[in-house]
């Protein structure tokens, strides 16, 4: 029979894991002095601090005792246990490694759990803000918590007033920028911080409205225990149709999406998205 796992207290000693690991590392962590190791998973050069992360993570759970496929940014994917199919832990061990490097306080861990490798077969789910030490958590059908606290999304629905996150972060840029131009149009207030995860636990908390990236770059690893926060939160995720996210998980996955704190706020930006 399959052993019950207690995860969130297993996914918060990871994050504690993490934060031990990367600490010594982050004095020298600016970018000239560390060297990219090759190219991970997920397509990007890989630093020492995504390494150690990424081992925090892997060592507490093998610790534990917990067989599990392994679903990362950085090693791919990898088996651990007897029983790797029993459960998956998808893992971006630094979103934000840019951030990071370059001494911007705003990068994260995040931590999916799922029974297959599925989007929606994620049931818990932690991202970790390491340098302000919060902590986002969801449990499937269980609500999302901000360092143990029920979050609540905004009712923020006038455009003009809203905070949107928009990842425009790419060479591609002119190819989506007609679907964005009504919108920017419409919002006083536009950001980007660098850090995926963490920008949508934003729109679950309530600290921003939308976080939008259509790109067609970002993967399934920094996307996974958020899309769980999000939705346990309250606040939605679509694909930029309005369809529902479904997706593999796997470094090689990469995701467009939608995601807002209120439906009224969620079908403005979908129409001004579809004019363009
Ligand atoms: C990056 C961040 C960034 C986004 C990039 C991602 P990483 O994650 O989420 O905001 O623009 O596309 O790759 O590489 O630091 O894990
Ligand atoms: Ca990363």
């Amino acid at each position: 029979m399959k052993k019950e796992i207690s995860w969130l207290p297993i996914l918060i000693q990871c994050r504690d894991n993490v934060k031990r690991r990367i600490t010594p590392l982050l004095k020298t962590a600016k970018k000239q002095q560390q060297p990219n190791l090759g190219i991970g998973a997920g397509g990007d050069p890989i630093k020492q601090i995504d390494i150690e992360a990424e081992k925090a993570i892997v060592e507490t759970l093998v610790r534990q005792g917990i067989s599990f496929t392994l679903i990362s940014e950085e090693s791919g994917i990898k088996e651990y246990g007897g029983k790797p199919d029993e459960n998956y832990v998808t893992v971006d061990p630094i979103d934000g490694t840019t951030n990071l490097t370059r001494g911007i306080p705003f990068y994260a861990t995040s931590i999916a759990v799922s029974t297959k490798l599925e989007l929606n077969a994620v049931h818990t789910a932690l991202v970790a803000d390491l340098s302000h030490g919060t902590t986002y958590t969801a449990k499937k059908g269980g609500g999302a918590y901000r360092d143990g606290k029920k979050m609540v999304p905004s009712k923020q629905t006038s455009l003009e007033e809203a905070v949107i996150g928009i990842d425009l972060n790419t060479y591609k840029a002119r190819e989506i920028a007609s679907c964005l131009t009504s919108l920017i149009e419409k919002t006083k207030h536009i950001r980007h911080l660098g850090a995926n995860a963490l920008e949508l636990c934003y729109v679950a908390d309530g600290t921003t409205d939308a976080f939008i990236d259509i790109r067609g770059k970002l993967r399934t690893t920094d996307t996974a225990a958020a899309w769980l926060i999000i939705r346990e939160a309250g606040a939605l995720i679509t694909t930029p149709n309005g369809k529902p996210l479904e997706a593999k998980l796997d470094p090689k996955e990469r995701l467009t999406f939608v995601a807002s704190a209120n439906l009224q706020i969620h079908e403005k930006i979908l129409s001004l998205m579809k004019e363009g």
